[in-house]
This record gives C-alpha cells, structure tokens and sequence, in this order.
C-alpha cells in the first residue's frame, strides 16, 4: 500500500516544491491504484465491507508495497455505490460487494482483465463502459473542483500536494499583494455558493475596507438543506481545497484566525477537516510564518448547532460565539461587526475551494466558464425522482434539460417529469414548459426559483406540488427560529392552509390568501429564512394553480397523493389473485379470496398507505 513520507515543516515555497517533487518521484505511475469511493453514500451501501475486502485480499497475496489503495471522497455516482476505480485504465466497477473483490484483485490488478459483470451498464446503447469518463452522467459535467475527489485520498495531504495543492497559496504568498488577490477574484466574477450569489472579491474588499485590530474567516459547511449533500462531499472528499481558499482569503483580507463551520451531523467531514489541518499544520502551511511568508494563519473546527437556521451567516456567528443560532438584522454587515462583533468575512464551502483554482489559472481563464452574470462551475445534488442520484458538477449555463436527462439519466420508469425544485427548501419549483431554461443565478431567480446552495429535487407526475409545497413549509415551520413574527406565524398559518388543502378543506379564496401571506412574510421577515419561505408555494401556485384548485374546489387530487381525497379500489378484471398486495397491506384490508380470483379491498380499514399500489405489477390497483 502506500509509504508516506513525515511530514517536516516547511519554510519557504522553494521547500513546497521540493516536497511536492518528491512525493511525486516516490510514487511509481505504473503501479496498480485501487481507488474505493469512502464517501457517505456509498458507506451507506455497504463500501465499508468493500474497502476490508480489498484491504484483506492485499494482504493475503502480499500486494501491500505493490498496489496504491486509496479510500476517497464522493467521485459522485452514488446512485452506482459503491464505486472503485483501478488504475492504470480508469476502470471503473460499480455496485462493488464484497464478494467481488477477490476477483477484481485476481483478474484486474493481477492480470489487467476487465470483470465485464461490475462495469455500467449503459440502458441506451446496451454497452458496457469501462471508463469512468465515458459514461453519460459525467459526459457533460464539468468537474473542476469535484475531480480530485477520485484522486485523493483526504487524510493524506501529500496526495494534494502532488496534484499541485497549495501552489496557489504560495503564488498568492509570494507573489502577490493582497489587493492584488482580491482584484483577481473581483475580476473572476465568483459569486458565493452558500445561497445568495454575492460577489466574492467585493465581500472580501469591504472586510479588507474595515479599520481594526482583528478579523475571522469562517468557512460555512452547515448545509442543513435536506436532500442537499454538495458541501459535505467537497469537505469530506477535498478539505484541502477549502482551508487553501481559506488561507488565501485571509492573507487578502488580513485575517488570522478563521473557523470552519462544520454540520455536526457529518462525521466523516469532521474527521478529515480536523486530519487535514492538522496535517497542513504539520508541513506549516498553517499556523505562524506560513513557508516562511511571516503570514500566521490558524484555523478551528466548530461543529454546527442541529439547526437548518444555523446555516444563515448571522444565526452561525452567534451559534459559534456559544449563544442560541439566531439570525439578526444585517442593517450593520457581518464584514464590518460579525463574529465577536470583529470584521469577519464568511463563504461557503464551494466558495472557497474556487479560489485556488482562479489564482492558479487566473481571472481570464475563470471567466471564460459559466455565463455573462454566473462564472465558473456549480455543483449540485441531484436527487427525488431521477434515474442517477448523486452528486454533479457542470458549468453555469447548462439547461435544466440537460442536467435532467443527459445527466439524470431522466425519470425512473419512464414516468413523466413534473418539476424540479432549486435552492434547497425555500428554492422554487420550476415546470416542465421551461426545461431548456439556462441554469445559472439570474436565470433562476427570474423564474421564482433560486441557486440556492445546490440541492436540485425533481418530482414526477406521481407528485403533488400542494402537497410538495406543504413539505417544505412544514420543514421550514419546524427550523423557524422563532425570533420574528412573520417567519415564526406567518410560515406555520400558511402551513395550516396547505394541510387543510391537502386534506379537502380548503376554501374559496386560499390561494389569494396564500400570496398576500407570502407577500407580507418576504417583507417583514428577519432573516432569509422567512424571505423565501414563500417560494415553493407561489411557484407551485404560479406553474401548478389548476392541482390548488383541483383540492379546493373539486375535493380532488390529480397525482393521487392526499390521502383524504382518494380511495384505492381493485380493478377486477386485471387482479389475478396473486397475493402480493395481502401480503403487503399493513392493516389487513385486503383479502384473498382464493387462487385466480379477485382480492376484496376493504375500505373501513384501508388506512391508504399506498403499499399494495406499490407492489402491484399488473396495475390491477387504481387510485381514484
Ligand atoms: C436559513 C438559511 C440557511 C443557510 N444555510 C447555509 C448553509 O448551510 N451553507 C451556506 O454556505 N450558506 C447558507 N446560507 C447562506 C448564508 O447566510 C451566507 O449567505 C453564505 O454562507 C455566504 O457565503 P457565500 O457568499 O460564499 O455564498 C443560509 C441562509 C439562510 C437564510
Ligand atoms: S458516496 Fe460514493 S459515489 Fe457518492
């Protein structure tokens, strides 16, 4: 397996390079890599067992100095989990077990064949594809930060030392001024990740801008959206990337203390934030006289309060300072009084792992990325109802329809689409009638959505967009923090009305309603939490208002999803008495009533669960 070197510390670029040629010497281009994605989706799949397999099978034929094991972060086909790339060849092997894995060390690292049975599928073409590239869900992405994902291993930094980690901070260091790093990243046009698209470099200049004795960089990898898992990956998979846009940030703005703001709830992205400053530490490029620059920069840890509020730049100060995570009014900016009341400029995970990036290549190359208003690249999470779950990369500018389809693989059992919901919870839901729309800040904003962090849900014609809707005001109900009247009343009336919509009780006049209480909730609400909790309701009443009135005044649910406005019923002449939806039905409504007859569905008990219209082949259930 692999031999490391010790880490010395390193104390000037000079010395950088010299580490970064050696470990790059040590490592023999020829020798057999095995790369195991250890990211949290495929550990949930089982690719704990795969990686002791592997470990176990190289001890066993005594490979340990021979192969190149490598436990990675999310490469992202989780959909596929869990994933291993052998090199040389760029295999890649799918839905690995553990039982494959004698065979994978057998066949592939031993004698170079391919096991035909663990390669992707490709449903169009019929074809088997060997190569991880060549598979259309990473056809059209453009991964520039996810990439190494697949290449490093995060709990060693000498891996991103030899794809060139660290070198920007040293350009930075020694060859830049700080005004000059700020105006390099003003001229890239990077615009924060976390939600709200501000202009990275005017950020950084107006916390530059502040008179005072101290500042803080925080980095914000809260990400309480649920279905959203773009920031933990990057921090779990590439810590570096972000603690190198960390440092450059702060020797721009003047800052010497920073934070990363980590959701408690990822442990992995815990762990191998804490391991990677600890290792940068090691090398020095952390702490005081950074490579010999007199530039000190240290960075903390600090796990995230359990709430989606925290996330909110305000609510995650406090939170940091040991207060309750509650947002307050920004009427005096976080860069000139955030944390500790001290200047403090913070970005989001993504955010900051663009940075290296644009002061290696430059603004220009930068800029030629993404659209007019919208540059570079932006990761999302593509999840819901679509064929390839995970996690994708593509630059600003790409349609909907191509993230959809080309790259979602589209809808799974050839349902139709229905809607795609951007920008997390508050994010709005955007129809089928604009596929072709160019993702990109604007262009979403345009059309009642938002980017948001990143999460991207696509719904079927199986869902309820009143329904939907309900979820999300539900969700954000729950994570209002309280503190402001029209967030914390203004959320749970609308609530109200969209369960009482869902459940058959919905009036003349709740639609109107539902905008005037949106209206008054954007304008006198705190914080952004409230400001765009209207947004999956007024898109949902904007692109869907024919289902809102379909509950309202037709007592009727055209997707078939409220409970309380539908009845499962057997269709006899289709219903050859298998059974299987006796079996499934969890109160006993159905019964058997005897081989090639039709089962009898009793409605007194049928709590309509929908499970023996899930397990129906034969499509002998309908839903009225
Ligand atoms: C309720 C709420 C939750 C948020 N959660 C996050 C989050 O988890 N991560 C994040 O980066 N930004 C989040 N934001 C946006 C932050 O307030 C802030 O704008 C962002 O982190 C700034 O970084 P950027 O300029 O790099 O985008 C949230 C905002 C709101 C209103
Ligand atoms: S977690 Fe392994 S591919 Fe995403």
């Amino acid at each position: 397996m692999r031999r490391e070197q010790t880490l010395n510390r390193l104390s000037s670029s000079d010395e950088l390079e010299t580490i970064r040629e050696s470990i790059i010497k040590s490592r023999d281009s020829n020798q057999p890599g095995i790369a195991i994605c250890g990211g949290t989706g495929c550990l949930a799949l089982g690719g704990a067992g795969v990686i002791t397999a592997f470990k176990r099978e190289i001890e066993e034929h005594g490979l340990g100095t021979k192969v190149d094991l490598r436990i990675t972060g999310c490469p992202g086909f989780c959909e596929k989990g869990p994933l291993v790339v052998i090199e040389p060849g760029n295999i890649l092997y799918q839905q690995v077990k553990g039982e494959d894995v004698a065979q994978i060390i057998s066949q592939t690292v031993l004698q170079g064949k391919i096991v035909d049975e663990l390669l992707y599928l490709d449903i169009e073409s019929g074809k088997k594809i060997v190569h991880e590239g060549d598979i259309p869900f990473y056809k059209k992405q453009k991964r520039l930060l996810l990439a190494n994902n697949s290449r490093i291993d995060p709990n060693n930094i000498n891996d991103y030392l030899a794809l060139g980690g660290y070198a920007a901070l040293s350009k930075a260091l020694f060859r830049m001024s700080p005004e000059q790093v700020i105006e390099e990243v003003k001229q890239s046009g990077l615009r924060g990740r976390g939600g709200g698209g501000f202009p990275a470099g005017i950020k950084w200049e107006s916390c530059c801008q502040v008179q005072g004795d101290s500042r803080y960089i925080i980095c914000n990898c809260d990400e309480g959206d649920p279905g959203a898992f773009m920031d933990r990956s990057l921090m779990e998979g590439n810590p570096h990337s972000a603690l190198e846009g960390m440092l450059i940030g702060a020797y721009a703005i003047g800052a010497h203390e920073g934070y990363i703001y980590v959701r408690n709830e990822y442990p992995v992205a815990v762990r191998n934030a804490e391991i990677a400053i600890k290792q940068a530490e090691e090398y020095g490029l952390l702490g005081k006289n950074i490579l010999g620059s007199g530039f000190d920069f240290s960075v903390k840890i600090n796990r995230g309060g359990g709430a989606f509020v925290c996330g909110e730049s305000t609510a995650l100060m406090a939170s940091l300072e040991g207060k309750p995570g509650e947002p307050r009014a920004k009427y005096v900016h976080t860069v000139e009084k955030g944390l500790w009341d001290k200047p403090t400029n913070l970005n989001n995970v993504e955010t900051w792992a663009n940075v290296p990036l644009i002061i290696n290549h430059g603004a220009d190359w930068y800029t030629k990325i993404g659209t007019e208003g919208s540059k570079g690249t932006k990761i999302f999470s593509l999840v819901g109802k679509i064929n390839n779950t995970g996690l994708i990369e593509v630059p600003m500018g790409i349609t909907l329809r191509e993230i959809i389809y080309d790259i979602g693989g589209g809808i799974p059992g050839g349902k139709k689409f229905k809607a795609v919901q951007t920008g997390g919870p508050s994010g709005g839901f955007i129809p089928e009638s604009l596929l072709e729309l160019p993702v990109d800040f604007d262009e979403l904003s345009k059309v009642g959505s938002m980017m948001g962090s990143g999460g991207m849900i696509v719904a079927d014609e199986n869902t309820c967009m009143v329904d939907m809707a309900k979820y999300f005001l539900s969700f954000l109900e729950e994570e209002s923090c309280g503190k402001c009247v029209p967030c914390r009343e203004g959320i749970k009336r609308m609530r109200e009305i969209l369960t009482e919509t869902t459940e058959g009780k919905g009036k003349d006049g709740d639609i109107e309603l539902l905008e005037r209480l949106s209206e008054a909730i954007m304008n006198g609400s705190l914080c952004a939490l409230g400001t765009a909790a209207p947004n999956p309701v007024l898109t949902t009443i904007r692109y869907f208002r024919d289902e809102y009135e379909a509950h309202i005044k037709d007592k009727r649910c055209p997707a078939g999803v409220c409970k309380e406005l539908i009845t499962y019923s057997i269709i006899e002449e289709k219903c050859p008495g298998c059974g299987l939806c006796v079996k499934a039905c969890p109160t006993e409504a159905i019964t058997f009533m005897g081989k090639k007859k039709p089962v009898v569905l009793g409605q007194d008990k049928c709590i309509k669960c929908g499970a023996c219209y899930d397990v129906c082949k034969l499509d002998a259930i309908k839903i009225k």
